[in-house]
């Protein structure tokens, strides 16, 4: 597979083209402006590291009436395997007083759903929230131990691990302008 920027990927088996990604964001951004066009000051949280280039896209696909306001956390549960390690680690949550505000997570995936779960909840406990939405690129449900749903997805896919677009392998392959499977490890 070659990338955007000519670089040839071997073990990579491309899914959703950069177009077809663009495509479906802009719709995204669309639809969730048109839900949230009466929230005054909606506050936008990206969770790094794989949402900031799902997170970069959308916003600018995002119009309302009023400006958004723009945070990030960390979150992690997988550490560097292929495998969830049952526990959410929060290395930077660091946010402002956005107590009461409309708050949209941005996710890169729900996979097992402990991430988004423990997010979530742990925004209506800190912030009493007067909306709280969660938009994620990729869903995929076969895989969930904790039931969520999320209210946004760009595209829901099966039981594949997958690479690119802010998703890594073991710190790798986050650049890929491309949704891929990752076939080898090597
Ligand atoms: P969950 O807590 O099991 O829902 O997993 C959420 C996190 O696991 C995501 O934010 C990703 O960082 C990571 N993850 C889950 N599935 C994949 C995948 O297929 N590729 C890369 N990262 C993944
Ligand atoms: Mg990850």
């Amino acid at each position: 597979m070659q990338t955007g920027t000519g670089r040839a990927v071997s073990n990579i088996r491309e899914l959703y083209s950069a177009k077809q990604i663009s495509d479906r964001i802009a719709e995204m951004g669309r639809q969730i402006s048109e839900d949230m066009k009466g929230c005054e000051r909606p506050v936008v949280i990206g969770v790094m590291k794989g949402a900031i280039i799902f997170m970069a896209d959308l916003v600018r696909n995002m119009a309302g009436k009023d400006p958004l306001q723009i945070e990030f956390v960390r979150l992690s549960s997988y550490g560097s395997a292929t495998e969830s390690s049952g526990t959410v680690q929060a290395p930077y949550l660091d946010l402002p007083n956005i107590k009461n505000r409309h708050i949209l997570v941005v996710e890169d995936i729900v996979d097992s759903g402990r991430t988004a779960t423990f997010f979530l909840q742990y925004l209506r406990d800190q912030f009493d929230p007067a909306s709280l939405r969660l938009a994620v690129f990729l869903d995929k449900p076969s895989r969930r131990v904790v039931p969520i749903e999320a209210d946004y997805v760009g595209f829901t896919i099966d039981d594949l691990f997958v690479v690119g677009y802010g998703l890594d392998y073991s710190e790798k392959y986050r650049e890929l302008p491309f949704l891929g499977e990752l076939l080898s490890t090597d």
